[in-house]
């Protein structure tokens, strides 16, 4: 469990912030963030990486709120964007371009071009060709791209299938036995100047050991390329430590850090800056999706709980099978019953947790907790629904910060055909 978040006699609290209270207040489907939780989780990484010349880039796909994003440029935090879009969100945050790498397999000619205008960190490159393309536009807009290369270290991150990344059937990175030929390339490209190395092997890692198994295949590389007289200054070690969701144990990030770094000074690279690219893990636990229960609707098979926030709105139990906790915002005093929590969208994949015990009454609201992390940023209008409102408790204060999508809003760039 959260520290932030906790009953207090019968009312379930996020800080000092009733969460019914906020749903009267603010309506629903509403996701409520913790500020504080989240810079308590972005703490261990800045401990464990404390005394070594470092950047923790937030992996702003998790949770691209404006206030989020603000949160942890203000803490000094730099980050991970994987699209034009993130760029633009995150310098409106207040960001600095030259704290973000820009990551992903599909980076367009434009989006090169504004991110070598914005003055980027660091574009980690995950193909040959993307080299030669990259290069080109460097050259073109007249500026130099430092790159990192992603490798793909092969290793299994023992999690799940779709948000696995570092195994050779993914679509991601570059492999391992053509990394040295890649950097060999780059340097002769006259756009791009290396400037580290890259890895990231997956997401809702709760072990240690393929991280240290993918750094020792890292390292490796990193002597070979120097070896070939390629200087490397940075190694980003990428993100995907996981969360709490029921009865996982990963370890904390200072833990983790600990053990890489041991291994990194072990083998003489000490010395490097060092970079981390989570998401989930500063963002996840801090978070919740409150929603009101519609209807109750008791079947032979199975009974449901018709509650007013669906796929659209969390979509990782549809996508995923995920499992994300559900609790009642105010305890009752009478007894649970079970149910499938479904939301209104016509889908049978539209369920937010399945076979839950709840004591609840129409009228009543439930939280989905865990949600702080892709949860709203993979919203969707599906059904045209109004994507959520978002509220932040900073010290003890909500702050809406995101309205709720009007329905004027989901059609406004649509037109008839006269
Ligand atoms: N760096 C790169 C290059 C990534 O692709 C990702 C996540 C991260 C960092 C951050 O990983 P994290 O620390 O958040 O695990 N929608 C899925 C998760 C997709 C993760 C995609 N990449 C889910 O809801 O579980």
């Amino acid at each position: 469990g959260s520290p932030f978040l906790a009953y207090r006699g019968k009312e379930l609290f996020l800080e000092d912030c009733s969460l019914d209270e906020l749903a009267q207040r603010f309506g629903t489907p509403l996701y409520v963030y913790s500020q504080a939780a989240m810079l308590a989780a972005l703490a261990p990484y800045q401990r464990g990486l404390a005394g070594r010349p470092h950047l923790v880039c937030y992996a702003m796909k998790a949770n691209s709120n404006l206030a989020v994003l603000q949160t942890f440029a203000r803490a000094g935090c730099g980050f991970d964007i994987v699209s034009g879009g993130e760029l633009e969100r995150v310098l409106a945050a207040g960001a600095d371009a030259d704290k973000v790498v820009f990551s992903g397999v599909g980076k367009t000619r434009a989006e090169m071009h504004r991110a070598l205008d914005a003055g980027v960190l660091c574009f980690n490159v995950e193909s040959e060709a993307e080299l030669e393309v990259l290069s080109q536009a460097a050259v073109d807009a007249r500026r130099t791209a430092r790159i990192s290369l992603r490798v793909n270290p092969d290793v299994d991150a023992q999690t799940h299938a779709y948000i696995s990344t570092g195994l050779k059937g993914n679509k991601f990175g570059i492999a391992h036995d053509q990394a040295l030929a890649a950097y060999r390339r780059a340097t002769e490209l006259p756009g791009l100047e290396v400037a580290g190395i890259d890895c990231h092997i997956g997401s809702q890692i709760t072990t240690s050991g393929p991280y240290l198994d993918a750094l020792d295949r890292v390292l490796d590389l990193v002597e070979s390329i120097e070896a070939a007289g390629i200087a490397l200054h940075h190694l980003d070690l990428g993100g995907g430590l996981g969360i709490v969701y029921t009865d996982e144990q990963p370890p904390a990030a200072d833990a983790l850090l600990a053990q890489l770094l041991q291994r990194i000074d072990a083998r003489g690279h000490g010395h490097r800056m060092l970079m981390v690219e989570p998401g989930r893990s500063l963002v996840g636990n801090a978070g919740v999706l409150v929603s009101e229960v519609l209807y109750l609707k008791p079947g032979e098979a199975k009974n449901f709980c018709i509650v007013d926030a669906a796929m659209n709105d969390l979509m990782r139990p549809a996508m995923y099978e995920a499992f994300m906790r559900i609790e009642a915002c105010r305890l009752r005093g009478h007894g649970a019953t079970v149910y499938d929590v479904v939301g209104p969208v016509c889908e049978s994949g539209d369920w937010l947790g399945r076979d839950r015990a709840l004591a609840v009454e129409p009228g009543d609201r439930v939280a989905v907790l865990s949600a702080g992390a892709y949860c709203m940023s993979m919203a969707s209008n599906y059904n045209t629904r109004g994507r959520a409102a978002e509220v932040m408790v900073v010290g003890g204060q909500a702050h809406l910060v995101r309205d709720r999508e009007q329905p004027s809003e989901l059609f406004r760039g649509e037109r008839l055909i006269d």
